[in-house]
């Protein structure tokens, strides 16, 4: 019987469009559930959508549906979170949804059982309260009024609630935090201990009354549950537990790892395991707390309009050069800066000059050089020559095994590309095509190096399929590797390829990008992103500091009409008006208003203008005066409109 092995990634927010930081988490969990199948684990993969809470309703109420189909299309519609995991070819084995009937059933009888413990009490909430990450806080917790999570505006909250006893867990949890190794990376540790157990970890408020889109708790009525447990228990759920709909909870619980990200590590490892030792369940076996992917520094955000399209990306770049980026370039347990000069570069580099070019250079020798493509014997060699290539080969599988295990997908590469550098030098100090000149006297020598060397991409290949799944199958077929030799039993040999082994060019695998081109076109894209996100209408805010009526007298405003408006020469900004103020002398003001108006629409109109400012020197020229315009902000970008008065005021006419 195969051994277990159970992995999870989050239960998305489909509260928007999904972006690339989604994709990152849900690409490693991936590769990680890819890497354990190779090595013949049966696999659970379980990931899913987290749909209930008050974000989801008020965003609902926003669009005008209810919260269920609001969900509905942004985990079913077109783009929506199945499509996006189709798209990056993810393969789980097992899709929850919170509003799935069996886990609304489950999550009930979960909460009842708490309640009949004793664990979970009627009490009174009286704190902070911070929507968009579905939080309470105590008074204490917040870092300068602000939620301590996401550092947004918290909002106070009191009423009637029912609350789980995690005070009661939190000498357990703490050991189980600094004695196991429960949690990883190590480093998050210190944070969990010091910021939220040593300062006295309170009891937490699990329902809520001031909402509706949730599990409702049936025995209160009124009451619904709170998100969070809701959210965590999904991974049990989805086994089966508390329900008939699945029968997997005693093969797969409990979980090997909880893959997730650093931000909500907290709710992981400090509530998720209270809870279990509340019901006397078992605990996962480790949570593992990646790090985010940053734009300009920042974690992405819609509201600033700054995410990464995975969409556009996979279409640009395909699916597996995108998924290998992100695994290649950032470690996996830290923070990362996306950019797309980056990804652009890691394909260029890795994809295109290293690992395309060592397979389509060493295929076409081998056609080229042997009948019908087809691989001699392995020739003995020489140890001088092909020694290091080989050793780098055969110790190769246990290296990248230890990065793997230690979930640092990143080292793993960073091994397989060490071999693959390497061979690529390999080709070039045994210059195949000077030994093929006289084959009589080199094909042995010949055969040995293009034997050698198709065996490097092989390993490579068997490597890289958790990270590249479509593309290794397509190198195999390629070398000629039948699936005996795709195996990562054979991935810790070298030498397995049977001679006879025929290979096959096919397509360019990676196509070298032009970066400048791409770049242009990707920051076009982002920009237009950016000021989609800009409000559509911004005014100033109201001044709060009074003026005294007295002062504001003193400002002459007066009804003035235009006689002649021109541009002003090298300046793209300034209009120049010439006005009739109603003194018989003509009045010249500049304004800067060359953006909005044409000159010669505006002889003839009626304008405000005020009249008592000290004359001043603009582009060499004298402005007596200001016109009043109205001003607001569109999409980021400011307006100017000319305050226009009825033609029949004269001009002169004082305004106050
Ligand atoms: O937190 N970089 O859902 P979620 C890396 N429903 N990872 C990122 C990221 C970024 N820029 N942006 C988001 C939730 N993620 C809860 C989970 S589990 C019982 C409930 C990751 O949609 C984030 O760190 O807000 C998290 O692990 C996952 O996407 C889901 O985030
Ligand atoms: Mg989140």
């Amino acid at each position: 019987m195969p051994e277990k092995f159970y992995i999870t990634t989050p239960i998305y927010y489909p509260s928007a469009k999904l972006h690339i930081g989604h994709a990152y988490c849900t690409v490693a969990t991936d590769t990680i559930a890819r890497y354990k199948r190779l090595q013949g684990y049966d696999v659970m993969f379980l990931t899913g959508t987290d749909e209930h809470g008050q974000k989801i309703e008020d965003k609902a109420k926003e669009a005008g549906v209810t919260p269920q189909q609001y969900v509905d299309n942004i985990v079913e519609g077109e783009k929506g979170v199945l499509d996006l995991w189709k798209l990056m070819n993810i393969s789980y084995d097992r899709f929850i949804r919170t509003t799935d009937d069996y886990h609304v059933a489950s999550i009930q009888k979960i909460f009842k059982a708490m309640y009949d413990k004793g664990d979970i009490y009627k009490g009174k909430y009286v704190g902070k309260y911070c929507k968009p990450c579905e939080s309470f806080w105590t008074e204490s917790q917040l870092v300068d009024g602000k939620c301590p999570d996401c550092g947004g505006e918290v909002q106070d909250a009191e009423e009637e609630a029912y609350f789980f006893r995690l005070s009661k867990y939190a000498s357990r949890v703490q050991d189980l935090l600094e004695n196991t190794d429960f949690l990883e990376p190590r480093s998050r540790v210190n944070e969990m201990v010091n910021n939220f157990i040593k300062p006295g970890l309170e009891d937490l408020c699990v329902s809520r009354t001031s909402f509706t889109w949730g599990v409702p708790v049936d025995f209160d009525p009124g009451h619904v549950v709170y998100v969070w447990i809701d959210a965590l228990f999904n991974y049990m759920t989805a086994l089966g537990y508390q329900n008939d709909k699945y029968n997997d909870l005693d093969t797969f619980w409990p979980a090997n790892v909880h893959i997730i990200g650093k931000e909500i590590v907290r709710f992981h490892t400090i509530i998720w395991p209270a809870m279990l030792m509340s019901l006397d369940l078992p605990l996962p076996k480790k949570v593992f707390g990646h790090g985010w992917l940053l734009l300009d520094g920042g974690k992405m955000s819609k509201s600033k309009g700054n995410v990464v399209d995975p969409y556009l990306l996979s279409e640009k770049f395909g699916v597996d050069a995108l998924r290998f980026f992100l695994m290649r370039t950032f470690p996996f347990g830290s923070d990362g800066n996306f950019s797309n000069e980056l990804l652009i570069q890691t394909i260029n580099i890795d994809l295109a000059n290293d690992l395309g070019n060592l397979v389509s250079r060493t295929v076409s020798m081998v056609e080229k050089y042997f009948e019908a493509g087809t691989l001699p014997t392995r020739q003995t060699g020489d140890p001088e020559k092909d020694g290091e290539l080989e050793a780098l080969g055969a110790a190769l599988r246990e290296k990248y095994r230890e990065a793997m295990d230690h979930y640092a997908p990143h080292r793993a590469l960073e091994e397989v590309f060490k071999l693959i550098q390497r061979a690529n030098k390999y080709i070039d100090e045994n210059a195949p095509w000077a030994l093929a000149k006289d084959m009589d006297q080199n094909g042995p020598r010949l055969a040995r190096v293009m034997y050698d060397l198709l065996e490097a991409i092989r390993l490579s290949a068997i490597l890289l399929t958790p990270f590249m799944p479509e593309t290794c199958g397509k190198i195999f077929d390629q070398i000629g590797a039948q699936e005996p030799c795709r195996t990562w039993e054979s991935a810790g040999k070298w030498g397995l390829l049977p001679a006879g082994a025929c290979v096959k060019r096919g397509e360019n695998l990676f196509p070298r990008i032009d970066a400048e081109k791409e770049l242009a076109e990707l920051e076009a894209l982002s920009a237009a992103a950016k000021k989609a996100a800009l409000p559509d209408l911004e005014i100033e805010p109201l001044a709060q500091e009074q003026v005294d009526f007295d002062t504001f007298c003193k400002s002459d405003f007066r009804a003035v009409k235009v006689k002649a408006c021109e541009n002003v020469k090298k300046s793209d900004k300034l209009l120049k008006f010439t006005l009739d103020d109603g003194t018989g002398t003509d009045r010249q003001i500049l304004s800067g208003i060359a953006k909005w108006y044409k000159p010669e629409e505006l002889v003839g109109k009626t304008l405000v203008a005020i009249v008592n400012l000290p004359p001043r020197k603009m582009m060499g020229q004298e402005s007596q005066g200001m016109l009043i315009s109205a001003v607001h902000t569109e999409k980021g970008e400011e307006k100017l409109n000319l305050l226009m008065v009825d033609d029949a005021i004269p001009a002169g006419a004082k305004l106050c």
